[in-house]
């Protein structure tokens, strides 16, 4: 009996320091499974009055809650894309800009039902969105280069159309090429500027001729050839030349 009595108690003592070693594990297990409220996503650490680190949420934050940063103040000296040479980027981001309005003008325009040139329609609405591609790039090297500190409205204004209709696809062409032929030359005196001293912007300068240079002289090219197998085809079939000529764009 007194064996009884004594095995009794002995399990007791076990059970009870068994569900004592539960209750803590189910508390960190609770905290670690824990769902997380919205405005709980982030927590901070707070020492509490004894010195030990407590979770806190957020809205529970008591520091005063700033709205914005300053920007710090570090070197400038890497900075120095700039003067004439920055002016000319500034002038080019424009430039591509403009030519991807007139591209776009012309797109809309032989896109209309009553037009209906569907190939030269989608050839323009191309061109419009690789010189606003052009345009973006430049921005992007701007910003590589420390320069994009201002706001885009100070960097780009929206263009006027000058031209919202055409004769024909090769009256189109023939401002297209015109088109590319003024940002070409714009181009060539940005690497100009920028490559004689006091600048001497090698990087910048290989960025322009081996990209930009390079696909608007292929443009051109291109440009001039269609225009001038478009004119071969109306000299001799007229307004169902431009149609085929279109159906092969
Ligand atoms: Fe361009």
């Amino acid at each position: 009996m007194v064996k009884l009595i004594a095995s009794l108690l002995v399990l007791a003592v076990v059970a009870q320091q068994a569900y004592g070693d539960f209750k803590s594990l189910s508390k960190k297990d609770s905290k670690s499974f824990a769902p997380v409220r919205r405005n709980e996503g982030k927590k901070l650490k707070q020492n509490n009055d004894h010195g030990q680190d407590r979770i806190v949420k957020n809205d529970e934050w008591s520091g005063e809650c700033k709205g914005s940063l300053e920007v710090p103040e570090i070197p400038k000296g890497w900075m120095d894309l700039k003067d004439g040479c920055l002016n000319g980027m500034r002038h080019q981001i424009q430039e591509e800009i403009n030519a991807s309005y007139q591209y776009l003008a012309m797109a809309a325009y032989f896109a209309r039902d009553t037009v209906n040139r569907q190939g030269f329609a989608e050839n323009f609405f191309k061109a419009a969105k690789e010189e606003r591609e052009h345009g973006s790039k430049l921005v992007e090297y701007l910003s590589m280069r420390g320069q994009l500190t201002d706001s885009v409205s100070n960097l780009i204004t929206v263009p006027t159309v000058a031209k919202q209709e055409w004769k024909d696809g090769a009256a189109a062409l023939e401002d297209a090429l015109e088109l590319e032929t003024k940002v070409t030359r714009s181009i060539r005196k940005l690497i100009q500027t920028c490559e004689g001293k006091p600048y001497n912007h090698y990087h910048l300068v290989d960025y322009l001729t081996g990209v930009y240079l390079e696909e608007q002289l292929h443009g051109q090219r291109e440009l001039a050839g269609k225009l001038v197998t478009l004119k071969k085809m109306m000299s001799t079939h007229g307004e169902l030349g431009e149609f085929l000529f279109d159906k092969s764009l």
